[in-house]
């Protein structure tokens, strides 16, 4: 049994996400800083986008331990986006991203019952994120102008 649990995130996760998102960010992409009146504005297309969702993933004592989501279904090519994935970094280094992705793995099938693929972008500079995403299943597909690479892993 998965040492973790998980539900989509609500309204009273949002200031964790954002202090987490802000005090992870280097990892990123995109690096910028995000304040609450912009979370608020991402918070209000997010609420009715259908096509991303993001979890927050706890323990037994409720403790978030981090966060991670899929979004961008392709019904042509049954693949989606995973990612946006954080854990918390009192919890990082004990195994949680493969939980974390195993269950949105399910999460998405679920949804998608002919889905093939998840796929992700990560910074090249993300060494340690890279070398996670491998360890659990993602192959490299593309490296974009030496920025991102993109990972995929077939289901
Ligand atoms: C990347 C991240 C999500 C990984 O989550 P995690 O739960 O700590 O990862 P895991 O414990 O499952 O680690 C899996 C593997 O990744 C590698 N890894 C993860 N963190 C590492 C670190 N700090 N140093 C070296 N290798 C590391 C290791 O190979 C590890 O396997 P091992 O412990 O058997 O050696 C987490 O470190 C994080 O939140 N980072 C900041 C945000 C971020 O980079 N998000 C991804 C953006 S694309």
């Amino acid at each position: 049994m998965s040492d973790i649990l998980c539900r989509p995130i609500d309204s009273n996760d949002l200031d964790d996400l954002r202090k987490l998102r802000n005090l992870l960010r280097k990892h990123f992409i995109n690096t910028n800083f995000v304040n609450e009146d912009e979370q608020i504005v991402w918070w209000n297309s997010y609420k009715i986008n259908n096509n991303d969702q993001l979890y927050c993933f706890y323990d037994k004592r409720l403790t978030v331990v981090g966060y991670g989501g899929f979004s961008n279904y392709s019904v042509k090519y049954k693949t989606i986006e995973v990612g946006r994935f954080m854990v918390h970094p009192s919890h990082q280094r004990k195994g949680f991203l493969g939980e974390i992705i195993n269950q949105l793995q399910y999460l998405a099938k679920l949804k998608h019952s002919d889905l093939k693929s998840m796929h992700l972008i990560v910074s090249l500079e993300n060494k340690n994120a890279i070398k996670a995403y491998k360890k659990y299943g993602f192959l490299e597909i593309e490296k974009n102008e030496k920025k991102f690479i993109r990972l995929k892993k077939d289901i």
